[in-house]
């Protein structure tokens, strides 16, 4: 593999879906590739953020990629908005990119809801935004969960757009990493429901840095349904609720739900859920605590981001040059 590339926008609440999705599979990679790892402020404003509370975010991100076990020397983190590259290549994004495209992003129309009119111009235009993230580093592979997979669709779909406008083999085709049982993690209180961080209810969610009193309580209260386990993946179909708690469970344990339900098949949710709050305490417990320790020394995390962008900006800053050349901006500098 070349370049992994993935971020993470600092919108609080970062949670079990994020460390199974994504962060997770970014600590593994790192063992083969060089990465960049980014938490991406510029994607954060497309709705409105506090400022005080966007600055403590973005430090949280950064503190939970290094908690969950990311090497900053070895790898690249570091916050978007110091890397101008990123919003000089959307632009040009923004004119390679057609709304057609733009028009199918189920993320955008989700998010924008029936206030269509209303939602900032930024988020609709964010896979632009996106796309440059990744090809400002000419990165091949991105891990991220199942949810980011359309928006990935269209940053090939730029990447070849603008190779064949110009003429040009420039910019790599991208290939989506999603890996592993959870790509895809359900809210605690709604089977149909993505686990994520802005639902009202605190506990449709496992944040990292809650405690073990916060996961017990949370994992005891998530919905299920009266039926005992079953032992084949088969018995889970129509059961969302149980499906997700198996699927969280195989995820933390790194097995799969075959091997899950083959254990536990036929015994209660009351017995089950102790078991999955031993293991989620036990996984995320260190994380959440090693975060802590970094949001208590706001500096440590600082220094790593100042670091990482100027590495990054080594790596993204030549690349946009080119691209600049191959469109055509007389260079006189
Ligand atoms: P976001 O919080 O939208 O910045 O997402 C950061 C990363 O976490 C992306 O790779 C998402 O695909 C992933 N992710 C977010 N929510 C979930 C979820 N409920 N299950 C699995 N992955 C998720
Ligand atoms: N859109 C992604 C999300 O909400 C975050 C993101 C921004 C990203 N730029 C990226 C992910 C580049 C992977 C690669 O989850």
């Amino acid at each position: 593999m070349d370049r992994i590339f993935s971020g993470v926008q600092p919108t609080g609440n970062l949670h079990l879906g994020n460390y199974l999705g994504a962060i997770r599979n970014f600590v593994r990679l790192q063992a083969e590739s060089e990465c960049v790892f980014c938490v991406v402020d510029l994607h954060a404003i497309t709705v409105w953020q506090e400022p005080a509370e966007l600055r403590n975010s973005t430090r949280e991100v950064a503190a939970a990629f290094i908690a969950a076990g990311i090497d900053p020397q070895a790898q690249i983190i570091f916050n978007q908005s110091q890397v101008p590259a990123h919003a000089e290549l959307a632009w040009i994004f923004n004119c390679v990119a057609r709304l057609g495209w733009l028009n199918r992003m189920t993320q955008f129309k989700e998010k924008a809801g029936k206030q269509r009119e209303n939602a900032s111009a930024g988020l609709y235009v964010y896979p632009n935004l996106m796309a440059a993230d990744i090809l400002a580093y000419k990165a091949t592979h991105v891990p991220v969960g199942e949810d980011q997979k359309q928006h990935l669709e269209l940053a090939r779909d730029i990447a070849q757009k603008f190779n064949h406008d110009y003429g040009v083999e420039f910019f790599p085709i991208i290939e989506p990493l999603i890996q592993g049982e959870g790509t895809r993690v359900m809210s605690l209180r709604d089977g149909s429901a993505k686990m994520s961080k802005s639902d009202p209810s605190d506990a449709s969610r496992i944040n990292l840095t809650d405690g073990p009193d916060d996961i017990a309580k949370k994992i005891r209260r998530a919905r299920t349904d009266p039926e005992a386990l079953p032992s084949e993946v088969e018995g889970l179909e129509g059961r969302p609720e149980a499906a997700n708690l198996v699927t969280i469970y195989a995820a933390l344990d790194d097995a799969t739900t075959e091997a899950v339900l083959r254990e536990v098949g036929g015994t209660q949710f009351s017995d089950f859920k102790g078991r999955l709050t031993e293991l989620a305490v036990a996984r995320l417990g260190p994380i959440g605590e090693e975060m802590q320790r970094l949001m208590a020394a706001p500096g440590e995390v600082d220094a790593i981001l100042k670091h990482g962008a100027e590495r990054a900006s080594e790596i993204a800053e030549p690349i946009l040059h080119e691209a600049k050349e191959i469109v055509g901006f007389l260079n006189v500098r």
